[in-house]
């Protein structure tokens, strides 16, 4: 049995992760590392936790005692822990600064004591910042040009640095936007399904033409696992959808494959900072032998389903979750007055 680290398994990308190791890979055990914040959800690995092969150890990845004990015996990690959510690192960015980047410290360190043989840290698309034309390689100066995604870039170049200089074993992904099932319901896709099924109205930034590239969760995270088995040391590497989109596309979309009239759109003051377009040139992966297998359109429809057929999953949130509320209220109150 080969043992895995899997930090922020309770999360949207983490759990679909830890789900699919779980099924293709008979012979590993997983621990999954998780503090269980408002986005970390024991619901969303319910199916697999008797599974003798799983084990939780709920506590952060910014203490090293608990990080001590979860890495034990591990030859791998990687760490999907983090605040991910941009407009809450725009209320605040402290929980940023401590997960995304002195979290991966600690869990780099802990690496670097146990001699693990494979380290992958998620990082994101957001680490170049905006691009007007073409698309950024993993060869670009890093432009981080909100909160979250500065700490994401400390965080990169901190496991780089691991690489570079302890010779840790490191691999960085960069990946652009995931869709699909289990994402919490303050991101986009998520909360625009979930506010048209109940004919709530769909708070769209700005003038809705910020361009993202929607990669389904279930290739990132066959991505993932290409990488951690194929990657080099040392190596970064961008994983892409292929599938660019603005977002008033995505919104109108949504509301078609839900029956819904796009007079729930309602157009809202923007992010400030907003990035206007991300793209990614992830030819390098492409090379190496990993290619994208969800056709964009299929995907979101599935997605879509997802949520009309799992209110039991996302109802509790917004309904019953005063964090969530409290979340809502504060970010959309004003903007929706
Ligand atoms: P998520 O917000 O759904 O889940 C994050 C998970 O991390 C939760 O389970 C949470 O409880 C856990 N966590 C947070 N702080 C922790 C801490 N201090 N210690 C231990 N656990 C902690 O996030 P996600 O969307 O699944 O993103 C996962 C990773 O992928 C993140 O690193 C994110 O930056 C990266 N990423 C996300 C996307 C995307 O579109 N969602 C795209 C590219 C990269
Ligand atoms: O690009 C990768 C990143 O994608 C990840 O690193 C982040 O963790 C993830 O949250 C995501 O960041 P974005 O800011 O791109 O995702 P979000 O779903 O918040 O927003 C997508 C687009 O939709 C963005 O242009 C803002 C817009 N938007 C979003 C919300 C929540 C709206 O217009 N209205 C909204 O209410």
């Amino acid at each position: 049995m080969a043992r895995i680290l899997v930090t922020g398994g309770c999360g949207f990308i983490g759990s679909n992760f830890v789900r699919m190791l779980l099924a293709e890979r008979p012979d590993w055990e997983v621990v999954n590392l998780d503090k269980l914040t408002y986005a970390g959800r024991l619901e969303n690995l319910a199916d697999v936790a008797g599974d003798p092969r799983y084990r939780l150890v709920k506590g952060d990845i910014c203490d090293p005692g608990v990080v001590r004990e979860a890495m034990a015996g591990c030859r791998m990690a990687v760490n999907f822990a983090a605040e991910t959510h941009v407009d809450r690192s725009l209320l605040g960015a402290g929980h940023f600064i401590d997960t995304d980047m002195k979290g991966v410290l600690v869990l780099l360190e802990e690496a670097r004591r146990v001699g693990i043989e494979r380290f992958v840290q998620i990082s994101t698309d957001e680490v170049y910042g905006s691009i007007a034309e073409g698309s950024f390689d993993e060869g670009c100066v890093l432009n981080p040009r909100n909160p979250y995604a500065a700490s994401k870039a400390g965080g990169d170049r901190l496991a780089f640095a691991y690489w570079a200089t302890y010779g840790v074993p490191v691999v960085i992904t960069r990946a652009s936007n995931n869709y699909g099932p289990y994402q919490y319901p303050e991101k986009l896709i998520p909360l625009f399904a979930t506010n048209a099924l109940r004919d709530e109205s769909l708070p769209l930034y700005g003038d809705g033409r910020n361009v993202r590239d929607w990669l389904h969760v279930s290739d990132h995270c066959r991505a993932v696992l290409f990488v951690l088995e194929n990657g080099s040391n040392g190596e970064v590497y961008n994983i892409a959808g292929g599938n660019e989109r603005e977002n008033i596309a995505i919104t109108r979309e949504v509301l078609r494959l839900l029956g819904k009239p796009e007079k729930l759109i309602r157009p809202v003051d923007d992010r400030v900072g907003h990035d206007r377009r991300y793209s990614l040139d992830a030819s390098k992966l492409g090379r190496l032998g990993w290619a994208p297998r969800v056709v964009f359109e299929a995907g979101l429809a599935d997605t879509v389903r997802w949520y009309a057929e799992n209110e039991a999953w996302w109802r509790p949130i917004k309904d019953h979750d005063g964090e969530f509320r409290r979340y809502y209220e504060e970010q959309y109150g004003a903007r929706l007055k």
